[in-house]
């Protein structure tokens, strides 16, 4: 049954703030591929390859051997299968693939999963509390903060360390430090509105 444009709304709106998997362009889906981060220099002893262990959301995952030129991001999208993190441009430049890495963002592209064994990694699909959305994710929906909802689970990542980082204090300091995270819809400034909704609402 085809979808009335509300109930079309409503379900993007899901999706894009959970990190699932929405239908875009095929170049953005291009499978994954080895890393290009090859001015990572790797020493000759990992180059085989080996288990990987990386606690993600809270749960230790195991990656039998993985490759260590795999990105985190690959890491995560192929072998965790958690898609919420998304690959746009594969090159550390739209911020679609940031994660939290220790509370602090990080662009899953442009790491090696390798390097990660001691972290505490957190993707979009970590940020809720059972069914109990993170704030931030419950203000990207109030305030619409996204259209196509490919770059949001980035956004909403980068949004949950920018407030921790207490760069908040006006649109244009927001818009500054979110300044990494490209939207190509332009959705910039119900993305700044959400952030803002997110504090207000933390705080009250
Ligand atoms: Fe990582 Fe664009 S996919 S920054
Ligand atoms: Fe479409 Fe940001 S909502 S790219």
């Amino acid at each position: 049954m085809p979808l009335d444009n509300g109930t079309r709304r409503a379900f993007l709106g899901q999706m894009a703030i959970s990190g699932g998997v929405l239908a875009i362009g095929p170049h953005l889906f291009e499978s994954a591929q080895a890393a290009n981060v090859q001015a990572q220099a790797m020493p000759s002893a990992a180059i085989a390859g080996g288990d990987v262990r990386l606690t993600v959301n809270g749960k230790i995952e195991l990656l039998p051997q993985l490759d260590p030129r795999v990105t985190l991001l690959d890491a995560l999208r192929e072998r965790l299968h958690l898609t919420g993190s998304k690959k746009g441009c594969d090159h550390g430049q739209c911020g679609a693939c940031t994660v939290l890495i220790n509370g602090r963002r990080m662009n899953a592209c442009l790491t090696l999963a390798v390097m990660h064994e001691d972290d505490q990694i957190t993707t979009v699909e970590g940020l809720a509390d059972g069914d109990r959305l993170n704030p931030v994710q419950a203000a990207f929906l109030e305030q619409d903060g996204f259209q196509c909802g490919y770059c949001t689970p980035g956004q909403i990542c980068s949004a949950v360390a920018c407030i921790d980082e207490g760069h908040t204090n006006s649109d244009d300091e927001i818009r500054e430090w979110m300044s990494g995270n490209l939207c190509r819809c332009g959705a910039y400034p119900n993305i700044v509105a959400a952030v803002k909704a997110a504090v207000s609402n933390t705080r009250a």
